[in-house]
């Protein structure tokens, strides 16, 4: 049996100009300077992304492993799903894990992953039509801010958010994505959300400044989407790498630093950037959640948190939720 693979463009044919053009141009221009971190992931970021996944300073990937390991059969007997559509699946690798429980229970015949990155998409596909022969895999390139890949899907579906991506959502993009969520799935659907918990700030601040410098080639690297996607001349060189934790705000916020004064041309927006020096932009937040804000946001969007599942030591949880009835 050979699994059905197709990979479908649902990104505007334009978007990694016009749309980094737009980002840059807000983010650049306002104060404080800021990008969204959605411009890490070209295939180098993708790729850094992974390596990051492995370090030992870096404990939600494999904490969130570790509790699909020991809740995937629960998960998958309490939906029962038809499909699984994953949104910022990357390379679908703790996804296994999930595939595995829902093939078991006999239902599953489709897996919809949904990302920016088509490379990573691509190279995720072709592992697990290889691993699934029996599954329909449709590969979104998609932003999920605007598709959730769940329309001409058959339920009951499983909308997995894993890794702890959530978090980099600022707090109102959350509130509106969950309110897609809440309107676009129906009746015996369910969203597998994961969540980076709070916890010592230096455990925290390790994760995302290792010590071999990963995170921080992933960081410079929106400097080079920005120079190969807009003919700009950053040079990393001049920016340090930065991670602070905000007790306030309970996120982690990951900025570029200028070590010295700059001016940046930015070719393609007929644009100087100038940076103090000590200046910074802010290229990612990354929120870190409580059991109750996450019910909370979740009520407040119209979906009932029915499962909390979190490691020994509290690091990270996965929740299901269901659509409130209407
Ligand atoms: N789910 C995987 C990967 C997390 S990394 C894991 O848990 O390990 C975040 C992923 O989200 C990347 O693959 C990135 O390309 C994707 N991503 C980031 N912003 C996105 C957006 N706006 N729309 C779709 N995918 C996005
Ligand atoms: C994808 N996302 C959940 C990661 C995070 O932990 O916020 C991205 C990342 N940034 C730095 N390291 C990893």
């Amino acid at each position: 049996m050979t699994s059905v693979f197709t990979l479908e463009h649902r990104l505007p044919a334009d978007y990694f100009t016009d749309a980094l053009r737009a980002d840059a141009f807000k983010g650049l221009t306002g104060h404080p300077k800021a990008l969204p971190p959605v411009w890490f992931y070209d295939a180098t970021g993708s790729d850094l992304f992974e390596q990051i996944t492995r370090l030992e300073e870096y404990y939600p990937t494999r904490t969130e492993r570790e509790i699909l390991t020991a809740r995937a059969p629960e998960i998958a007997a309490a939906v029962g799903a038809r499909t699984l559509v994953e949104l910022g699946s990357g390379s679908s690798e703790k996804t296994r894990i999930l595939l595995d429980a829902l093939r078991a229970t006999g239902s599953l015949r489709g897996y919809v992953p949904v990302d920016v990155s088509e490379s990573a998409l691509r190279q995720a596909a072709r592992a697990v039509t290889g691993s699934y022969p029996e599954l329909d895999v449709h590969a979104l390139v998609a932003d999920f801010h605007q598709h959730l890949g769940l329309e001409a899907t058959q339920g009951p579906r499983l909308l997995a958010f894993l890794g702890g991506t959530i978090g980099n959502l600022l707090p109102e993009e959350r509130a509106t994505f969950f309110e897609r969520v809440s309107d676009e799935l129906e009746p015996g659907d369910a969203l597998l959300l994961g969540t980076d918990l709070v916890k010592d700030p230096a455990t925290l601040v390790a994760a995302y400044d290792d010590s071999a410098g990963v995170t921080a080639a992933f960081n410079k690297n929106v400097l080079s989407v920005l120079n190969h996607g807009l003919n700009a001349d950053f040079d990393p060189d001049d920016f340090r790498h930065v991670a602070l934790w905000d007790p306030e705000q309970e996120w982690i916020e990951m900025r570029l630093r200028a070590t010295r004064p700059l001016h940046v041309k930015i070719r393609d927006l007929d644009l100087v950037i100038t940076f103090e020096d000590g200046e910074e932009l802010r290229t990612e937040i990354s929120a870190k959640f409580r059991p109750d804000r996450v019910r909370a946001e979740l009520q407040r969007a119209g979906l009932t948190l029915e499962h909390w599942w979190s490691d020994s030591a509290g690091r990270f949880a996965l929740s299901l939720a269901v659509p409130a009835p209407r």
